[in-house]
């Protein structure tokens, strides 16, 4: 898969990340991470919770944003296959952030999603990027915990 996607953002190339790029998406996940100053102490504390399965850099599950040959951000979704679809992680570069390359991986885990059959896209977002997933479309639908503390859970039907 390659989609290139036109508009204001930068030109950008959606393709499936291969396994032999965990490292380096790890090290892209850890530093969009520490852009949350409630979860700095708790990941300095254990590195190890920005961890990535093999198996999603294996199996298709994975999808890198590339701006200029350069990874900018990636997202991991995976398909439950009750219908819903879960974003599983999403990451930008901090240096890339706010120039629409968050929201298109949305709109292809969203469009992945449907494909997949699924009517529900789903996201346990951090409370920083509650507003992040409502301009892409997801609703609160409650709040659960993760390793780093306190979590949203938003929603979004997928329509045609
Ligand atoms: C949150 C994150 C994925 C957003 O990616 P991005 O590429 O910077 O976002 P975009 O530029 O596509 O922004 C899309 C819209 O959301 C808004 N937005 C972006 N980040 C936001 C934030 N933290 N809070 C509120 N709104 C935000 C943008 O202003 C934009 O609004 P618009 O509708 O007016 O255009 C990225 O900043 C990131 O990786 N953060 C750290 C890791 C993280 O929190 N991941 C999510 C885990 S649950």
């Amino acid at each position: 898969m390659a989609e290139k996607t036109a508009s204001k953002r930068p030109f950008m190339v959606l393709r499936h990340a291969g396994p032999a790029e965990r490292p380096a998406l790890e090290e892209l996940q850890w530093r969009a991470s520490l852009v949350h100053p409630a979860y700095r102490g708790a990941l300095l504390q254990d590195r190890s919770i920005v961890h990535l399965s093999a198996e999603h850099l294996r199996d298709g599950s994975a999808v890198v944003a590339e701006v200029d040959g350069k990874v900018a951000g990636f997202a991991i979704i995976l398909s439950t296959g009750s219908g819903e679809a879960e974003l599983d992680g999403l990451f930008v570069e901090p240096e890339m952030a706010g120039q629409g390359i968050g929201r298109a991986l949305v709109e292809d885990a969203r469009q992945r999603a449907r494909v997949s059959g699924a009517t529900v896209l789903k996201v346990v977002a951090a409370l920083e990027v509650e507003n992040f997933y409502r301009r892409c479309g997801f609703e609160l639908a409650g709040e659960t915990e993760t390793l780093l503390g306190k979590a949203l859970v938003m929603v979004q039907l997928l329509r045609d």
